[in-house]
């Protein structure tokens, strides 16, 4: 084994101490394209000859030009006998571009440091396979384990045939997310407010219910400065179609995508309407005896348009019924310092707050603290 090398890592046997340093750096830049790049994962890679990092890249808006050609435009002719550090296996099929490891073997790339394989049928070993069989030293599975959270939406639209689900919910002190009778009411500061509009630009799509467009008529974009072309595709959950063409939803709808999700017997008029005014309507088979849309099948349209990471943004009944149906990934609970009282709007509909904050189904990941708020982020045990 490598004198530094991890022990407990599959990929050990083969590694250099720097190594770990260049692959945290390949999924630092493949992060930057999170939430642009649907349908495709988005990549990092980094080129390393003699100690020196001579290539970057990562996965451009769109899903294309993929990381690997990225980096190896930026190094040219230093990649020849260079190593590619890369958090995704490259692909190995004529997609919509050429394949990624015949970009690799063409260059004279002497080494692939590949975090994780590919689930992806046209891929699934069969890059790392070529590459290998073309000469080039290939060792897999390093930062496999941030590499498959970085990638958990790409993995599961592959195997699930639906996104990862962020939730995110913020509530006062005491578990309310609005004030009496669906009165909007400041919970959150600025700081937390900015984190919010960052996981919408890190997000493919944002999916609220109804109710919530009908209490807030809220815009659902990114409005950090110079963020705001990295606003997610915005969803609502309306089943009979009662969004109105004065929204300020519908208002921006040929800004930034909108799709209405409704049920197969909502007015073929309204949906005639709203997608006149530049909505995307969307209709799926619901059951008359039961509220509201399936989620497993709005998941399902949402996977098939290609959406990968999707934000929950509320309100109490379409949080309830993500959760209850097991379809929530991570819970981003957003605490503000204030009380709103007991007649204002509890986090969610059919079960109290610490079915997630006091699960044994959920543990922390992460808190932070932005300012007066706190964030804390619950993922599934
Ligand atoms: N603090 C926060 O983080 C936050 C975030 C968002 C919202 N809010 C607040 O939440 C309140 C709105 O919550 P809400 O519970 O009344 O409304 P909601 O959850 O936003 O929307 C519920 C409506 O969505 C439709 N729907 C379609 N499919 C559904 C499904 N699978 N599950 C649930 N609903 C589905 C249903 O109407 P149809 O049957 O007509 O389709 C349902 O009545 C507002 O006061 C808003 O301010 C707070």
């Amino acid at each position: 084994m490598t004198a530094g090398a991890n022990a407990d890592d599959p990929a050990a046997a083969y590694l250099f101490p720097e190594d770990t340093r260049y692959m945290q750096l390949a999924l630092a830049l493949g992060r930057r394209g999170q939430g642009c790049t649907w349908p495709n994962p988005a990549v990092g890679a980094v080129i390393v000859k003699d100690g020196v990092i001579v290539g970057r890249g990562w996965t451009q808006a769109g899903g294309r030009p993929h990381a690997e050609p990225e980096a190896l435009r930026s190094a040219g002719e230093a990649a020849r006998g260079a190593t590619l550090y890369v958090t995704l296996e490259p692909c190995s099929h004529f997609g919509k571009s050429p394949p990624c490891a015949d970009a690799i073997i063409a260059a004279g790339i002497a080494r692939v440091v590949s975090a994780i394989e590919d689930p992806n049928p046209e891929v699934g070993g069969q890059g790392h396979a070529r590459l290998r069989a073309a000469g080039i030293q290939v060792d897999v599975g390093l930062c496999a384990e941030e590499a498959a959270r970085d990638h958990a939406g790409h993995f599961l639209r592959v195997r699930e045939k639906r996104p990862f689900v962020i939730l995110k919910l913020a509530v006062s002190v005491d578990d309310r997310i609005a004030a009496a009778g669906h009165r909007p009411v400041a919970i959150t500061g600025e700081a937390a407010k900015a984190r919010v509009h960052l996981l919408r630009a890190q997000s493919d799509a944002i999916l609220v219910g109804i109710g919530t467009v009908l209490a807030d008529d809220p815009l659902l974009t990114c409005r950090l400065p110079g963020m705001e072309a990295r606003s997610p595709v915005r969803v609502v959950l309306d089943r009979a179609l009662r969004m109105s063409g004065n929204s300020r939803l519908v208002h921006s709808a040929r800004q930034t995508p909108l799709w209405l999700m409704s049920a197969e017997t909502a007015e073929a008029a309204a949906a005639a309407k709203l997608g006149a005014a530049g909505a995307h309507v969307f209709h799926l088979a619901a059951d008359d005896h039961k509220p509201g849309l399936d989620p497993r099948a709005v998941l399902r349209t949402l996977s098939a348009q290609g959406i990968t990471r999707l934000m929950v943004e509320g309100g109490a009944r379409v949080a309830s019924s993500f959760l209850s149906a097991g379809l929530v990934d991570e819970v981003w609970l957003l605490r503000g310092p204030d009380t709103i009282g007991a007649d204002g709007v509890p986090a969610l509909d059919t079960q109290p707050l610490t079915a997630v904050t006091r699960s044994p189904h959920w543990r922390t990941r992460a808190t932070e603290t932005l300012d007066q708020d706190t964030l804390t982020i619950y993922e599934r045990t």
